[in-house]
């Protein structure tokens, strides 16, 4: 894990630690991998992890060097990178980031070939482009980004919205970008009443609620948690990760029911090829499918488009960059 001194860092590993994602009976190596100057707080955080003394973990590491990080790795989770600060642009982040995720996808060549990768860092899904671009030892399809905290916001409010369980609400979707632009999508989705399931729109019976507000409160939820807590999301960032690891790599999805994951476009949907988009998902085997057939309206494509057409953009800078940069 990248980033393992920061807040997320600090509230995925003991979820791993305590075997809430791979299992209480799966022996683990924590690798950690921090800057230099994040060094003395991850040791505080090393301490802390054998004092929880988690009977899963059969190993730790903290370094500062990727290629040690990383080398031999099953997973690796990307947390770490440049944050948004006051004042700058997406296109500033997307500077700062582009440089740190091509020497991440250049380190994952000390990984397994085998290697998932799951993106969490901000812009996730062009900065997990940028990694896969640079690695030449892992396939694309095993670069994720995380689009499983949107999914489960929509989730979230769907179940608040019909006064019902959260494990009742299933099969919304998350297409595109974890950004402002994302397509959250119910049109797929059911809510399970006395073990039948009816579909989510018609359950709300509320297009214009499920068009405009459902549609800006998830879109602008990250922003809603920052202005609240001076901070952006943590736990259920983490909480997120945890999942789309557990779904991918572990549990899969359950019989009839999809997830959201941001993976390489090959074009499902007539969605551009080469991007990073979330689509939704089966996974089984440590494997992951689009599902696909989903009936698409036209207020749904054009919002996918949108999202779509923000994606090529980002990739176009982050290309730019590195090519100005000769890096
Ligand atoms: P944080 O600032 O608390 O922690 C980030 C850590 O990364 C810091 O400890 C920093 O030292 C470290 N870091 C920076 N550059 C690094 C590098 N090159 N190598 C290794 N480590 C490096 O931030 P946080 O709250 O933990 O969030 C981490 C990232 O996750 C941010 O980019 C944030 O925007 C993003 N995020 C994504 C989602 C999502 O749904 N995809 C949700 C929440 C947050
Ligand atoms: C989130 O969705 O909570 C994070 O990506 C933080 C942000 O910038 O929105």
């Amino acid at each position: 894990m990248t980033g393992a001194a920061g807040n997320i860092g600090y509230a995925i590993l003991p979820r791993l630690g305590c075997g809430g994602v791979f299992g209480e009976d799966q022996p683990l190596i924590l690798s950690m991998l921090e800057i230099p100057p994040a060094m003395p707080a991850l040791k505080g955080v090393v301490m802390e992890l054998q004092d929880c003394a988690f009977k899963a973990v059969v190993g730790m590491q903290a370094t500062s060097d990727p290629n040690l990080a990383f080398k031999d790795a099953d997973v690796v989770v990307l947390v770490g990178g440049f944050p948004r600060k006051k004042g700058m642009l997406r296109k500033d982040l997307i500077q700062k980031n582009t440089a740190i995720f091509k020497s991440m996808g250049e380190a994952l060549n000390h990984a397994k070939p085998t290697c998932k990768v799951l993106v969490v860092a901000n812009p996730a899904n062009t900065n997990a482009r940028t990694a896969l671009q640079s690695c030449t030892k892992i396939p694309a399809q095993n670069f994720t980004c995380m689009t499983r905290l949107d999914h489960n916001r929509a989730v979230g409010q769907i179940a608040e919205r019909l006064g019902t369980q959260v494990k009742d609400v299933g099969n919304v979707v998350i297409w595109g970008n974890h950004s402002a632009t994302q397509y959250p999508d119910t049109a797929h989705g059911f809510v399970e009443k006395l073990g039948n399931k009816e579909s989510i729109n018609v359950a709300v019976n509320n297009e214009e609620y499920l068009n405009n507000e459902f549609l800006k409160t998830v879109q602008s939820r990250g922003a809603a948690i920052i202005e609240a807590r001076g901070a952006s999301s943590a736990m259920s960032a983490a909480n997120a990760a945890c999942d789309h690891l557990r779904t991918w790599l572990v549990s899969g999805t359950a019989p009839g029911e999809h997830t959201s994951m941001g993976i390489y476009s090959k074009g499902h949907y007539g969605i551009q090829k080469g991007i990073m988009y979330s689509f939704p998902v089966i996974c089984s085997n440590g494997q992951y499918r689009v599902v696909e057939g989903l009936p698409v309206s036209s207020f749904a494509r054009s919002k996918m488009i949108a999202t779509q057409n923000e994606l090529i953009q980002e990739a176009k800078d982050a290309d730019e960059i590195l090519k100005r940069s000769k890096l």
